[in-house]
């Protein structure tokens, strides 16, 4: 049999470390940019870019395990990214079953509950199938949540969002007078969660790309040039510990 080897030792990380889980964000979100131009640098063809960047994908997630995150968002294929070649999407696409195969032992042992966020019905069958299989696999574990937003658009979100409160108006399940920010919050693909506290984006471009939109409202923003396959804990850290110095007023003094 082989041994569990644990993400990390609370008491090591906190004596290293020297911060409180206060000062931790509780909710990332990432939008994974760069692999395309990671590989181009090397003479490589894009989708060795995307397959490199797989291996990040566990390395932060070991990052945020230790650090006590409890939610990270990772912006893996977006509602406009069905506009490349059919061969890179098939090949994105393909990724998260090649990960999971992988991976989901470890994260299974390491408490990672996995989830999803975005339009899974349009996806291939064998993506969709593997995502459900971890979420299944890993729905009682109550560590890190590991969200993949996959065929995700954040405009669509809210309009689905729009169109299911409709309904459940039309119903009279709900009325106008009842719908507030928190009341329409809950129709997000997002429903459950808490606001992301720190978006970081790899890869140079400083956007939004259609990510999160309505929950990015009074998130810290953190970007760096490095490319999504070179980004690692070191660059991770960095972020967090920017967004310990950060004040945040909400509009306030
Ligand atoms: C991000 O890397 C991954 C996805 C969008 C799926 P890109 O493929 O966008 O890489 P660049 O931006 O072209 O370098
Ligand atoms: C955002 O990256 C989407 C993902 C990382 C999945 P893109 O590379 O698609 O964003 P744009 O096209 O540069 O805005
Ligand atoms: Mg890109």
């Amino acid at each position: 049999m082989s041994m569990k080897i644990p993400f990390f030792n609370q008491r090591q990380l906190n004596n290293s470390l020297q911060v409180s889980d206060q000062d931790t964000p509780e909710h990332i979100a990432i939008v994974m940019d760069g692999n395309g131009r990671w590989a181009k640098k090397r003479g490589l063809p894009r989708v060795a870019g995307h397959k490199e960047g797989v291996s990040t994908v566990f390395k932060i997630v070991k990052a945020a395990a230790k650090c006590n995150v409890k939610v990270l968002t990772l912006y893996t294929f977006s509602t406009e990214n069905w506009k490349r070649p059919k061969s890179e999407v098939e090949t994105i696409l393909r990724l998260p079953k090649e990960f999971l195969h992988i991976y989901l032992p470890e994260l299974i042992s390491n408490n990672v509950r996995i989830e999803a966020i975005g339009d899974m019905d349009n996806l291939p069958a064998h993506t969709r199938e593997a995502i459900q299989y971890a979420i299944q696999r890993t729905r009682d574990n109550d560590g890190l949540q590991l969200n993949f937003a996959l065929n995700y658009g954040g405009r669509t979100e809210i309009l689905n969002a729009m169109k299911k409160m409709f309904s459940d108006m039309n119903d009279s399940k709900m009325s106008l007078d009842e719908l507030d920010e928190q009341r329409f919050s809950r129709y997000l693909y997002t429903a459950d969660l808490p606001d992301p506290d720190l978006l970081i984006r790899t890869g140079g471009e400083k956007r939004l790309s259609n990510f999160l939109l309505w929950q990015l409202a009074y998130t810290e923003f953190w970007f760096t040039d490095v490319l999504w396959p070179d980004f690692s804990e070191k660059e991770f850290l960095q972020a967090l510990d920017e967004f310990r110095n950060r004040k945040r007023r909400y509009g306030g003094i």
